[in-house]
């Protein structure tokens, strides 16, 4: 059984007071569950999340790091800054960071070799544009962010990466790609997975699906097979509405 995984991504949202109160609204919200479930509070305020879901089981992750271990990289965070302060987890590569701070595939490869290194597990986001989808190429694009982002570590790092697909055309607009459509792409990312590795390694791992999930949704998105859970925007930021995600699962 692959584990399933909801994901909350904060995005620049919620200061520090509002952050305590966002997480003690869901705590007392939260449904039980077998699935991880996980909140991306902005850096400034990670370590305050950590300490305050202590004895949670929700899980305090990040949204970004850079890839060096140290250095002249101003207003950058590592790796190990962020496993300073509890943080086991990490989102690499949102569409965001990709298109308004210019992060490319070789980039993300870097990123990625750093988390591994650091030994800190990533959720890796793709997905391709309107355009993309429009002229039938959302398949090799996405094929494409895999190979050039991921596919040069080895099989054994596999069990420290968890993939998020997120069709830009539906973050934060609040078209969502139709259950089928996500479906038929996480159906192909694991396939393009078997190929480059082997059929066991592509079995084993979660892959999430992004763009507006919301509750009214994610029980049709979630029943789909290979759709192993979701990363949620918007969301996320409305206790109630994470909570019902979390039970969709
Ligand atoms: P959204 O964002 O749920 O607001 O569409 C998803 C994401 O960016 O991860």
């Amino acid at each position: 059984m692959r584990t399933k995984i909801v994901a909350g991504n904060w995005k620049m949202n919620k200061n520090s007071s509002e952050t305590t109160e966002l997480l003690n609204q869901l705590q007392s919200k939260m449904p039980k569950t077998s699935a991880e479930v996980m909140v991306a509070p902005t850096f400034v305020n990670l370590a305050q999340a950590v300490t305050q879901l202590a004895a949670s089981s929700i899980e305090v992750v990040a949204q970004n790091m850079h890839f060096a271990e140290n250095g002249a990289y101003t207003g950058e965070i590592s790796a190990n800054m962020l496993q300073s302060v509890g943080i086991k987890t990490v989102i690499l590569g949102h569409s965001e960071r990709r298109a308004y701070f210019g992060e490319d595939d070789a980039l993300l490869a870097k990123k990625v070799d750093a988390a591994l290194k650091a030994g800190i597990r990533m959720i890796f986001c793709f997905g391709e544009e309107l355009q993309d989808r429009k002229s039938g190429n959302h398949f090799k694009v996405v094929e494409a962010q895999l190979k050039n982002g991921l596919f040069h570590v080895g099989k054994a790092h596999w069990q420290h990466i968890v993939l998020a697909y997120e069709p830009v055309w539906a973050i934060g607009t609040g078209e969502t790609a139709s259950p089928e459509q996500a479906q038929e792409m996480h159906a192909f990312i694991r396939k393009t997975i078997a190929t480059a590795y082997d059929e066991t390694t592509a079995q084993m791992v979660t892959i999430l699906y992004g763009g507006s999930v919301k509750p009214g949704n994610a029980n049709e998105i979630f029943s789909k097979p290979d759709v192993d859970g979701g990363l949620i925007g918007g969301a996320s930021l409305v206790a109630e509405d994470f909570a019902a995600i979390v039970a969709a699962i």
